[in-house]
């Protein structure tokens, strides 16, 4: 095989690996994804600044997110369906994180259950909560998320409601796969997936099916998020689910200064800058370009991270010179697991932090905590000055 020697290169594997059905799934944004492509071309945007004559020795990637200590500023976010684009994909993932010391986040779409991926790691991960209509589903998930004892929880605030994929519509994404004749044609190319699956038995979304009564069959996420998620949720039930949870508390899909400030009053431990991959609101702007707004608004006062976007060591550095404590990458390491399993995670993980060590170095830094405005060049109107 080829050598491996950046995201896209595992891109290229995955695409020829995997249903189309899930590398569409994962490869989508809503509508007509200007979101989604703008994520990453608002990267390109901002510019390193190069320094020379600087001892580089002595480099470490190694830093802290939510006081824990991570060998790179990168966690794993959550993706639903991850063990659909590889036999056992959570807990995989899970592994290649902890082997590399980076947080993995478990979501609660996930196929492995929460206590599937406790039993095949050893140290503490990250769960994603969704937040249900059925309340008391809720509180077991969170129950459950203590038991497994994850040592953070990461509440999703931007999907109440499915933004819509043309794709998955087009495809009839559902789990499992429905036997229609364009899948069957798919998938026949695709042995070494099929095999795997042949191999495991979570062929379900994990953390639902049997822990929610009468849900057997939750084949369209679709439709079962319309019919589940809590359409009401507000920011009094954010402060009831910290206290239920009681642990570092994340919230991600933050877009906005304003409601930036009410995840910082109602105590969250982080914010997530993010989209959702620009999966939800399309038309919304890209994380990198509304971080600067919300540094200005709460960067001295809480933790703030960012996905949506990152394929690369320089774009980590990016967002972290400019004030961002972490980042997460869905997509390049979903890329990467279903290209080659544990090992294209790992594969992923190793380029991100060749790309990260190596542009530091050449930033003139060392030290992660050292990356600053200093290290970029960012277009005057980069945040833009857009009227309300
Ligand atoms: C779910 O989180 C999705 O974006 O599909």
């Amino acid at each position: 095989m080829a050598k491996i020697t950046n995201i896209e290169d595992l891109k290229q594997i995955y695409k020829r690996r995997v249903p189309k059905m899930f590398y569409d799934y994962c490869e989508s944004g809503s509508w007509t994804e200007q979101t989604f492509r703008e994520n990453s071309s608002d990267f390109d945007q901002v510019r390193l600044r190069q320094r020379v004559a600087v001892d580089m020795t002595g480099r470490s990637t190694a830093t802290k997110m939510i006081g824990q200590d991570v060998s790179m500023p990168v966690a794993l976010a959550p993706v639903g369906s991850t063990g659909m684009q590889h036999a056992d994909g959570e807990i995989l993932a899970a592994k290649a994180a902890e082997a590399f010391g980076v947080p993995f986040t478990l979501s609660t779409m996930s196929v492995c259950s929460i206590e599937d991926v406790a039993e095949n790691t050893t140290k503490p991960f990250w769960f994603q909560l969704y937040a249900m209509k059925d309340k008391d589903y809720t509180k077991r998930v969170i129950q459950r998320a203590k038991d497994a004892k994850c040592s953070a929880l990461v509440v999703t605030l931007d999907l109440q409601i499915l933004g819509q994929r043309h794709k998955d519509l087009k495809n009839g994404l559902s789990i499992p796969i429905r036997p229609t004749m364009g899948n069957i044609v798919d998938l026949a190319t695709k042995w070494r997936w099929i095999a795997g699956m042949a191999k495991t038995k979570r062929h379900q979304f994990g953390n639902i099916v049997g822990h929610i009564d009468g849900i057997s069959d939750m084949s369209s996420l679709a439709i079962w998020a319309s019919e589940s998620f809590d359409p009401k949720l507000n920011w009094e039930d954010v402060k009831e689910i910290k206290k239920m949870w009681g642990g570092p508390l994340i919230l991600k899909g933050i877009l906005d200064a304003d409601d930036a400030k009410m995840a910082l009053q109602v105590g969250a431990d982080a914010i997530i800058v993010s989209n959702h991959g620009g999966r939800q609101l399309d038309g919304a702007l890209s994380s990198i370009r509304v971080l600067p707004s919300i540094m200005d608004a709460v960067g001295d006062k809480i933790e703030v991270h960012l996905d949506s976007g990152i394929r690369s060591g320089q774009d980590v550095l990016k967002a972290i010179s400019m004030g961002a404590k972490g980042t997460y990458i869905g997509r390049a390491f979903v890329y990467g697991l279903g290209a080659m399993g544990q090992e294209g995670v790992t594969s992923a993980l190793n380029v991100i932090h060749k790309e990260l060590d190596t542009t530091m170095a050449l930033c003139g830094e060392t030290q992660v905590e050292d990356l600053g405005r200093q290290n970029l060049l960012v277009p005057e109107d980069f945040d833009g000055r857009w009227r309300q």
